[in-house]
């Protein structure tokens, strides 16, 4: 389906370790490093060397599936299961707020309740799992992209912030699949790509992706979003989400809310695509949603070495905000385009039709 000329994250034949392209790398270096226990790959979640909710999670399970097989050498096979649930909660814990993570913790966790003949055969279960996670991904990132493809007009300016693309999931992206999606079925496409302070993911990556996919873009800093909505330069907007809320409330990378109000102001349709691995339907509203907090070397050493700013300057970064349920014009999932009033009850409904 996709036509990458690279993969975000994938298990190495032998199952001994995670391939990951360095993120941090790009776009200079196109390097791809292994990962060989749970606690290796959440340091490399935690370090950001893969980033983007859906992807840290296939990562994750990933990460279990390796330590499975790591374990597999240990001759204390009584505390097998026990070292494979301290792996979840390590990996569980490895950043905060995309609720991909504990999703799919959660169903690698299911397994280790189950009865199997041998630690071998639970490993192999554990694999399974964790490489079907991964294909399931780019499934519903495909059904994600046609869907939200009738959102866009035959030519459109898309705002866009962050990464959403093949680099954020395991292919093909949330956002920005629909954009190539709308590329592809030759709509005139022109993206906004904002380059997302402090750690650039649009200037660093978006652009990346967009350049290898032909896509016309024009990186800018993000706050020439107001200005080019004034100029009437900007016909929607299209990002991701890190965890929804019951009720619609939505925590995206820093900057998602201003781009939403200034969406509302000037009455641009602002969505939110999604795949339901996003939704977490255990909150009520954004309230209960933690937000990451990350050093602050990154805003005051922003290409890692000079500083920009007295080391001694107090810094705030949080690295996600919510954006309210009501600043969202609808979210596009795999099982259709969620418009308000946002509630799970409509959402179940969406399921219900798409499975009959
Ligand atoms: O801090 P990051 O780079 O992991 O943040 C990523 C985002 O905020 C993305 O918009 C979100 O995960 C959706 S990716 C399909």
């Amino acid at each position: 389906m996709g036509s990458n000329v690279f993969f975000s994250v994938k298990l190495a034949e032998d199952h001994r370790s995670v391939v990951m392209l360095d993120q941090r790398r790009l776009p200079a270096h196109k390097e791809y490093r292994n990962f060989y226990s749970a606690s290796e790959v959440a340091e490399a979640i935690r370090k950001m060397v893969v980033r983007g909710a859906p992807v840290i999670g296939v990562a994750a399970g990933f990460g279990i599936a390796v330590e499975a097989q790591r374990l597999l050498n240990c001759e204390d096979k009584e505390s097998y299961r026990k070292d494979l649930k301290l792996a979840c909660d390590l990996l569980e814990q490895s950043r905060p707020t995309a609720v991909n993570l504990s999703w799919v913790v959660k169903r690698m966790r299911k397994l280790l309740s189950v009865e199997y003949d041998s630690e071998e055969a639970l490993a192999s279960a554990l694999i399974e799992e964790a490489s079907l996670i991964a294909s399931e991904d780019v499934a519903i990132n495909y059904r994600i992209a046609k869907l939200g493809n009738q959102l866009i007009p035959q030519k459109a300016n898309i705002l866009h912030l962050c990464n959403t693309g093949a680099l954020a999931t395991v292919d093909w992206g949330t956002a920005l699949g629909v954009i190539r999606m709308g590329h592809v079925s030759g709509k005139e496409i022109h993206v906004w790509v904002c380059e997302t302070r402090p750690r650039l993911q649009g200037a660093r990556l978006t652009t990346w992706e967009l350049q290898q996919q032909s896509i016309p873009m024009t990186l800018i800093v993000d706050s020439a979003a107001g200005y080019l909505m004034q100029m009437k330069k900007v016909d929607l907007c299209l990002v991701g989400a890190d965890r929804v809320a019951s009720n619609g409330d939505t925590a995206n990378k820093i900057g998602t809310y201003t781009m939403a109000c200034l969406a509302r102001l000037h009455d641009i349709p602002f969505y939110i695509v999604t795949p339901l691995s996003s939704i977490d339907t255990d909150i009520l509203s954004g309230e209960e949603i933690q937000i990451e907090e990350r050093v602050s070397d990154e805003i005051l050493r922003p290409s890692g070495e000079s500083l920009i700013a007295s080391e001694t300057t107090s810094v705030y970064n949080p690295a996600f905000d919510i954006t309210p349920a009501s600043f969202i014009s609808g979210f596009v999932t795999e099982v259709g385009i969620l418009q308000p009033p946002f509630t799970l009850q409509v959402l179940d409904k969406l399921k219900k039709e798409y499975q009959s």
